[in-house]
């Protein structure tokens, strides 16, 4: 099987997994069931999610047109909705998008959702900011310069870009889950029902990302908490 078709399979795999995921991908942020590593772990994963929605807060979005990519349930659409003047939000399952109208509520009347695959979608307009949480560790190797590059074009110039995802800490996925070795990006996950699905999982090194964002024109710089979580927070060169 060439590269490409292999790529595109497990692309596939990914896109069905968070569909049939949906209704229990909460559990994972709240550290529920599998995803319980102990009061501890807890206690400092709440902490430092609490670090990075200060960061986010502090950025300037309010009154801007903001463009969320893989949105899922909404956990962070719900810290940006209410700032954007609007808010576009792109993902691949209908089910994460119905869960994500969902806890908007009313809110949602300021957002636009489109059903697509990242990898084929490209937007007509530019935003003023683009944010995506805990998709780019989901993007593979092959495919991130293209990714990033298309992050830059959807942006104004001085546009924010921030993003989130996962530091390689083995507390963070599920109890029954496997991180990648360095060398690997695919992994297998599974759903309560012991379902197994194929996915990408890659843990970037800050310089790296913060290198090939550079190289597409976005001037980023990526923080760590101490445990949980990879950020980063920049513009779009003029
Ligand atoms: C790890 S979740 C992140 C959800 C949310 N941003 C968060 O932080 O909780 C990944 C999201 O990417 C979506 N997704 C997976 N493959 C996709 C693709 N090819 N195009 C668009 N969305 C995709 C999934 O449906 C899911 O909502």
């Amino acid at each position: 099987m060439s590269a490409d078709v292999e790529d595109a399979k497990v692309l596939l795999e990914q896109i069905e997994y968070y569909r049939a995921r949906a209704t229990e991908y909460d559990d994972w942020f709240l550290r529920l069931g599998r995803y319980d590593r102990g009061e501890d772990a807890t206690r400092r994963w709440f902490a430092q999610v609490e670090e990075v929605r200060r960061v986010l807060a502090a950025l300037a979005l309010d009154g801007k047109n903001i463009l969320e990519l893989a949105p899922g349930t909404g956990i962070w659409t719900e810290e940006l909705c209410d700032r954007a003047a609007h808010l576009t939000a792109v993902d691949a399952s209908s089910e994460m998008i119905a869960l994500n109208r969902e806890r908007l509520g009313e809110r949602a009347e300021n957002v636009t959702y489109i059903e697509a695959d990242l990898f084929e979608w490209r937007s007509t307009q530019e935003f003023d900011a683009v944010v995506f949480c805990f998709w780019i560790s989901h993007v593979p190797l092959r495919r991130i310069d293209e990714f990033l590059a298309a992050v830059a074009t959807m942006l104004v110039p001085g546009g924010t870009v921030f993003f989130l995802d996962a530091r390689k800490e083995h507390t963070s996925t599920a109890k029954d889950h496997v991180l990648p070795a360095s060398d690997e990006e695919v992994m297998t996950r599974r759903l309560d029902d012991g379902r197994e699905f194929a996915i990408i999982k890659n843990f970037w090194s800050a310089p790296e990302l913060e290198e090939r964002c550079r190289r597409v024109g976005l001037e980023v710089h990526v923080h760590e908490t101490a445990d949980y979580f990879q950020y980063g927070v920049g513009t779009r060169l003029e």
